[in-house]
């Protein structure tokens, strides 16, 4: 069983935007490995990579057109083998992105699968019966191949979707079941790809829309006939590659049941992670409003529910953001971003930290789409080095998203700078690595009410968390000897009565 996931700290890499070496105005493989030196020195010791895949880049790299070959955007296979062996040998490990569900519409075996004569993969893909039906439930693409018959897309009109098969049949004349031929091959195609890039060195995968693969198979917190075929993929990797994980983009605990080792607990409307950070942009409000209109209660409900169901069989994976999620600055300032951070990193799960966040990275809420990133494209922007040109990203004159313009939030300023937030991540990330006890599976909520102070413990350890601009007093249930061994902003004080006292924007952890 892959044990090094529990104190697993990844930073995921946006390739686009990380480190432009050749000067072509889109971030490298060869950028990334020459920042290897800087993501180990920050503490992480795994690394998550965005889609480094041949691809038209219609929805920045989620649109694969060939499986087996490195993007020559991103550099040459050598280029590629060169990132995993110098990540292996500093002691990071490396999970790719795996996109099962759905291909580019210029893959070579969907062109295949949209000729008009039946051919060996001619069941490879979704298609309905002819050019007229247009399923209720699904996206179909009409009259852009000489099949005869739409395709379904998973996503955008430019992926789509492989053939899993389907589990309740609704429509006989286009729908097979999941477990026919034609189904059964698409999983061992997938297994396939699995198996290369394994091969090559990577440590596993996240994987892309996971609990998309089977169609008609119920709700998310269902889906057996997809939770059937991961299981089938984790026995593959138990077998064949047990050090090996599978990281899903799923966010509900049915992903740990299907055989994933953690699975991301995103920014879903109403969920743990939502309601502790991420209410703002919704117009809500969350646990870290500073004023005090979230509720730490509700967060801290759903959040045991979730962490009850999977906590002995797998993990959940906690991010600062990712490439699809608004950044948290500029919602918060660096003094919150610490407390934030320190919140979700002690809590029972596997830090995902998002490059740029270390900095606090501003989210570029106007910046025009590319490659159909929309909404998102304002989190994918370059990695802030330095001051110089492109902050220090690229020397190219055009650059894959424009860097920010304003020159003060950088890494290389950071440093230099004891009281920075990049300086606190690292610290935080030192503390993570120092205490088994927050890799373990010891968690209990203490206090959790409204805006009052959040207070959970883990093993001795008990964090106390105030999100609000004035100081706040809780029962802890820690001892006046209790010693603070971590802080982020003022470190809180037990009081002779067993309340602790809590700083404005602070979060303490006590050794009991
Ligand atoms: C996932 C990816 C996202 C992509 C989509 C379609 O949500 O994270 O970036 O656009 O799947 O593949």
């Amino acid at each position: 069983m892959s044990n090094w996931l529990k104190s697993a700290i990844f930073y995921e890499i946006y390739p686009n935007s990380y480190m432009d070496l050749n000067g072509d105005g889109y971030g490298d493989l060869k950028g990334i490995t020459s920042k290897l030196d800087y993501i180990k020195s920050l503490g992480a010791n795994a690394i998550w990579l965005n889609p480094h895949y041949d691809s038209p880049f219609m929805d920045g790299g989620y649109d694969v057109r060939d499986y087996f070959k490195v993007s020559p955007r991103f550099g040459t296979e050598a280029d590629f083998d060169e990132f995993i062996s110098t990540a292996h040998a500093k002691g990071l490990r490396v999970i790719l992105d795996l996109v099962p569900g759905h291909t580019s519409e210029q893959n070579p075996d969907f062109l295949k699968s949209a000729e008009p004569v039946r051919n060996e993969l001619y069941d490879r893909f979704i298609w309905t019966s002819h050019e007229w039906q247009f399923p209720e439930g699904f996206k179909a693409i009409s009259g852009r191949h000489n099949r005869k018959g739409n395709y379904i897309v998973n996503y955008y009109s430019t992926q789509p979707s492989l053939n899993y098969g389907f589990n309740n049949i609704t429509e006989p004349d286009w729908q097979m079941p999941y477990t026919s031929d034609a189904a059964k091959a698409t999983r061992e195609w997938l297994k396939s790809v699995i198996r290369f890039w394994l091969n090559r060195g990577a440590d596993g995968f996240r994987v892309d829309m996971a609990d998309s693969l089977v169609k008609n198979d119920g709700s998310q917190s269902e889906k057996p006939a997809t939770s059937e075929i991961w299981r089938d993929i984790r026995a593959m990797l138990d077998s064949e590659y047990p050090d090996a994980v599978l990281v899903s983009e799923w966010s509900n605990p049915q992903a740990i049941r299907a055989g994933f080792h953690a699975d991301f607990m995103l920014d879903h409307h109403g969920n743990p992670y939502n309601m502790l950070v991420r209410h703002e942009e919704a117009g809500k409000h969350s646990y870290f409003d500073i004023e005090g209109r979230g509720d730490g209660a509700a967060f801290a409900k759903g959040f045991t529910e979730w962490y009850e169901a999977i906590k002995d069989k797998g993990n959940i994976a906690i991010i600062s953001c990712n490439h699809d999620t608004p950044r948290l600055a500029p919602f918060y300032s660096h003094d919150q971003l610490k407390a934030i951070y320190t919140t979700l990193f002690t809590l029972p799960g596997v830090p995902f930290m998002y490059y740029g966040d270390e900095i606090g990275m501003k989210y570029k809420k106007d910046l025009p789409s590319v490659e159909c990133g929309f909404g998102r494209t304002g989190s994918r922007t370059p990695m802030q080095w330095n001051t110089q040109k492109n902050a220090g990203f690229s020397s190219a004159d055009r650059t894959f998203l424009p860097a920010e313009t304003d020159k003060t939030v950088n890494a290389e300023a950071q440093l230099k700078d004891k009281n920075s937030l990049l300086n606190f991540v690292k610290s935080l990330f030192e503390f993570r690595k120092s205490r088994k006890e927050l890799c373990s599976n010891d968690f209990e909520f203490v206090h959790a009410a409204g805006a009052e102070p959040l207070v959970f413990r883990r093993g001795i350890l008990t964090v106390v968390v105030n999100p609000l601009a004035v100081k706040q007093t809780v029962a802890a249930e820690i001892s006046q000897k209790a010693k603070p061994v971590f802080c982020a902003g003022k470190e809180a004080k037990p009081n002779k009565n067993g309340t602790v006292t809590v700083p404005p924007v602070s979060v303490t952890v006590f050794e009991n």
